[in-house]
């Protein structure tokens, strides 16, 4: 261990975790609405909340009206095995995975739904042949894998002819990269990520022939309340308009609502995509002129700029960990030390909600921290 003198200044926001990830800036508590609070969620005041969270998100990711927007409980993984377990078992399902977030759909495919899907992996850094994919089947698969930060670049591999639902994990994906509406069938993501808004709320998109797949295959299994898209049949129209299937937190509505309103304010998804590129494209020159670090998504195209992984050269565990915890101790960096599940590096947090004078601060402290870990 060294004991260099630390750098004198600090990133401003040092909130670099990859979920929850920071808030907006100028974000503090007091500046929520609070009318909602204490009130139901299915009084005027607590709908017409919800409608707006769904109206702001329609506009700010530019979705058609062909695609309808849910709030759902738990989370995006809630709203993702939502889709799973409404939709699948209809046809042959491929089931795509690079890392952590993508293994767990394969799990869950694979030991609880039993569907025997086609599971196409690729290691951590590199991303499956996508070309590859039969476009009969229901396709699992995850826009932005957080764990590895490697993403899909495009949605070119998507045919627009093709016979099964796309079902699109995007939670560190929507409000960072443009999405191809039209060939997503079920988008999902939470409000933790790009927008810095809390957990605990999933959100489904859901395209025609998604809703045309609820409306005329039941699945074999039995699915909770917490699930249920369809009621006789038919759609449950009112879920898309705020009608939510059991009680949301409505702090943690104002709280996206905020942050829509932040993102609105910007310029929308223009700026916030702006905004995590100039981010990243920083991160990336610290690494060019950093001799010790590397990026783990061995392809530029398919690097993520949200949830950016770095490898470390040479660095186990327990040094990224040493590392980590100095820079949480300085409260230079917070949470910056790698997926449990991926290889040992480091990985910062790139999305719109951080600042990109944070992100150059940090090159003296990486380098410190390198140095007192010797
Ligand atoms: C790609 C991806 N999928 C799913 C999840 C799980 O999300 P949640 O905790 O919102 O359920 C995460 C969380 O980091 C993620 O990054």
């Amino acid at each position: 261990m060294n004991d260099q003198a630390p750098p004198g200044t600090r990133p401003a926001r040092p909130y670099f975790s990859s979920g929850p990830c920071a808030k907006p800036p100028g974000w503090n508590a007091a500046s929520l609405a609070t009318a909602s609070l204490g009130r139901s969620h299915r009084s005027k005041i607590g709908k017409s909340r919800l409608a707006c969270a769904i109206d702001l998100t329609r506009q700010i990711l530019r979705v058609p009206d062909t695609h309808r927007i849910g709030i759902v409980p738990a989370s995006d993984t809630g709203a993702y095995e939502m889709a799973m377990w409404t939709m699948l078992g209809e046809r042959p399902v491929t089931a795509v995975a690079w890392e952590s977030f993508g293994e767990g759909w394969v799990t869950d495919a694979v030991k609880q739904l039993k569907i025997d899907p086609v599971v196409l992996r690729a290691d951590y850094g590199h991303l499956p042949d996508l070309a590859s994919i039969d476009q009969d089947h229901d396709v699992l698969f995850t826009w932005n894998g957080t764990t590895s930060g490697v993403r899909v670049p495009d949605g070119d591999w998507i045919s627009e002819n093709r016979g099964g639902l796309t079902v699109n994990d995007a939670t560190s994906a929507v409000f960072a990269y443009d999405m191809p509406w039209p060939k997503l069938d079920v988008t999902t993501f939470s409000w933790q990520k790009v927008l810095g808004g809390e957990g605990g709320h999933g959100v489904i998109i859901l395209g025609p022939r998604a809703v045309e797949r609820l409306e005329s295959y039941t699945p074999s299994w039995p699915l909770p309340k917490i699930f249920r898209l369809v009621s006789k049949g038919k759609l449950s129209e009112g879920i898309f308009k705020g009608e939510t299937i059991n009680t949301p937190s409505m702090l943690a509505v104002e709280d996206v609502i905020f942050a829509l309103e932040w993102a609105q304010s910007l310029g929308g998804l223009a700026a916030l995509i702006a905004r995590s590129d100039a981010n990243a494209a920083a991160l990336d020159a610290i690494v060019d002129r950093t001799p010790w670090l590397g990026h783990l998504a061995a392809d530029p195209a398919t690097r993520s700029r949200t949830s950016v992984c770095l490898t470390v050269d040479g660095a186990d565990e327990a040094r990224i960990k040493a590392m980590a915890a100095l820079l949480e101790a300085e409260n230079a960096a917070y949470d910056i030390a790698g997926y449990r599940d991926a290889p040992p590096g480091l990985r910062i947090w790139c999305g719109a909600t951080v600042d990109t004078a944070d992100i150059e601060a940090l090159e003296p402290w990486l380098q410190w921290a390198w140095d007192q870990t010797a």
